[in-house]
């Protein structure tokens, strides 16, 4: 990946090659850990290239997945530029709204209906949107198959073996509607999963995705119509079990996050 001599970019952290934490990696786990999936997206540049600065009109910018395209097995190039527009457009919405709420008028505040209860509210369903989907197509792209070293431990310490894993990450996918995510619980230091409906309901705190995969109907129906079955079964045989495991070697450096007791 590009990036400085010095560090390189895993997903949405900069990292020191020789394995040190950088401030900007210290301050992503920091956002993590404060705000459930919502990692600074200002880290989230295009291809590892110097992040924009997250005071900038729009830190929002949408990382490169085209490479995906037309290279993963069972997915096709149409079914992900399709799901491609749709990541681009919580991008766009993720920025506006950002920026209308420096600007927002505040008297009318009410939590039955204002203009700043719904701009905070679609807020965080805009910014979900935009992470999640990083993470999904950033663990596409691979082989499948299994994790290896301390992420596959994790894994079988909490599912015995991968293959009732599998089992579970299917049986999962079949079972909420929106977003699967498996991930390192740094409140009590261990792989979890959790299930959200939608982009914002069900996020949890103190949770660092690894892997995630994405269930809305618009990310299989061009290739598999509502058979989701097949659709997981693809996205199984497409996983980067290599970007899961660096995730997973970052995010545990930081086993306790940040509590109630700071
Ligand atoms: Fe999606």
């Amino acid at each position: 990946m590009a990036g400085k001599s010095d560090k390189e970019i895993i997903g949405n952290y900069e990292v020191s090659k020789a394995g040190l934490l950088t401030r900007r990696e210290v301050l992503t786990m920091g956002a993590v850990a404060a705000a459930g999936a919502l990692v600074a997206p200002a880290f989230a540049a295009a291809g590892g290239a110097t992040a924009p600065a997250a005071s900038g009109p729009e830190p929002y910018v949408a990382k490169d997945f085209s490479g995906l395209q037309g290279k993963l097995d069972g997915l096709s190039a149409s079914q992900i530029e399709q799901h491609l527009k749709l990541y681009k457009g919580y991008i766009g919405k993720a920025n506006e709204l950002r920026s209308k709420l420096k600007e927002v008028e505040l008297a009318s505040a009410n939590a039955t209906y204002s203009p700043i209860r719904e701009m905070l509210v679609e807020q965080s369903f805009a910014v979900n949107g935009v992470i999640y989907h990083e993470f999904y197509f950033g663990n596409l792209g691979g082989k499948g198959g299994e994790p290896t070293g301390d992420l596959k431990s994790a894994m079988e310490e909490r599912w015995g073996t991968m293959a009732k894993f599998n089992d579970f990450l299917k049986a999962a996918g079949k079972s909420v509607r929106g977003w699967v995510v498996i991930g390192y619980n740094t409140r009590g230091g261990f792989i979890d999963s959790f299930g959200l409906d939608t982009h914002n309901i069900g996020s949890p705190a103190n949770f660092v995705p690894l892997l995630v995969l994405d269930v809305y109907e618009h990310a299989y129906m061009v290739d598999y119509g509502i058979d989701r079955a097949k659709y997981l079964d693809a996205f199984m045989k497409n996983v980067d079990w290599d970007v899961v495991g660096k995730r997973f070697n970052i995010t545990k450096k930081h086993p306790t996050g940040l509590d109630a007791t700071i």
